[in-house]
């Protein structure tokens, strides 16, 4: 199927910076042609200076809505005209939508996190014990929405143990917090789920891994790297090596877009289309 741009196409966009390498605008096009929807979607690289300047001009121009990568989720709040709790709570927007020149920020990620958990893996978190390793904004988003699907416990392991010492207080404290140094590897032994939310393992660092020791690793635990280049990082391969089941961050990056394209249109689409779009060459 074709589309033909019009007059009346709607416009939504990413801004980022770097952003060449986004995948956004492949899986949100590809749900505008699969309902029949007069969008398009595109990237903006936006320096760190210009964030007021860009937002200002999403409601000059009318654009539907927007999604935020990095290195701006946090810098956009200020802007915004309207901040939904969750994304206030986690202190940073990855999507926008601009409401006749009015503009709202939500957060995804956290959300797109636990839906390809449940999509992909039919893994529920309600009464699991849960360490996150890394304390950025990854894991801080990730933290807050996991707290709203009730785990019986949170662990922060950082490697700046202030870092996590300071999340956890921030934290709502619906469940038992605690904060530890990120090479306590012992603790994770407990741990039914365990998330890397830390670059390390990123491509082209193929052989980097957070920590290293895996002897906490074992059959009955999920590990999840939100990592999804390369698919299956060193920290991933390591965990898998002992026992345990492991999941990437595709998934996370689908269901985060998913849900935006449903606020942006206001029609749904399956998390599936989204992951296989994201994963198709
Ligand atoms: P993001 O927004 O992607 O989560 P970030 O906010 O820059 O990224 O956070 C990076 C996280 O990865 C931090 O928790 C950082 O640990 P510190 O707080 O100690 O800096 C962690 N991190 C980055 N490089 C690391 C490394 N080589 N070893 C361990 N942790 C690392």
């Amino acid at each position: 199927m074709k589309h033909t741009l019009s007059g009346k196409t709607r416009l939504f966009a990413v801004i980022g910076d770097p952003i060449s390498h986004t995948a956004s605008p492949k899986m949100h096009n590809a749900a505008y042609l699969e309902l029949g929807i007069d969008a398009c979607y595109v990237a903006f690289k936006v320096d760190s200076d210009n964030v007021q300047k860009a937002l200002d001009g999403i409601r000059t121009l009318g654009i539907g809505g927007i999604n935020v990568t990095v290195p701006h989720k946090e810098a956009a709040l200020p802007f915004l005209d309207e901040i939904d709790p969750l994304a206030n709570a986690i202190g940073a927007v990855n999507t926008i939508i601009n409401h006749d020149g009015k503009l709202k920020g939500y957060n995804t990620d956290g959300l797109g996190f636990i839906l390809s958990l449940q999509e992909d893996k039919q893994y529920h978190v309600a009464g699991k014990t849960i360490a996150i390793l890394g304390c950025g904004g990854s894991a801080k988003a990730i933290a807050y929405t996991l707290l709203l699907a009730k785990p019986a416990k949170l662990l922060l392991l950082n490697r700046t143990l202030s870092k996590a010492q300071t999340l956890a207080a921030q934290l709502p404290p619906v469940t038992t917090i605690e904060s530890h140094p990120l090479d306590q590897t012992d603790i994770l032994k407990n741990c039914d789920l365990i998330i890397n939310t830390t670059s390390v393992g990123l491509a082209p660092n193929l052989d980097d891994s957070p920590i290293s020791d895996f002897s906490w690793a074992h059959e009955g635990q999920l590990v999840v790297d939100i990592i999804y280049n390369p698919p299956q990082t060193a920290f991933l391969r390591q965990a898998k090596a002992k026992g345990a089941d492991t999941h990437n961050g595709a998934g996370m990056l689908a269901g985060q877009g998913m849900l935006a394209f449903e606020k942006f249109t206001g029609q749904s689409i399956p998390y599936s289309f989204f992951l296989k779009t994201l994963l198709s060459q």
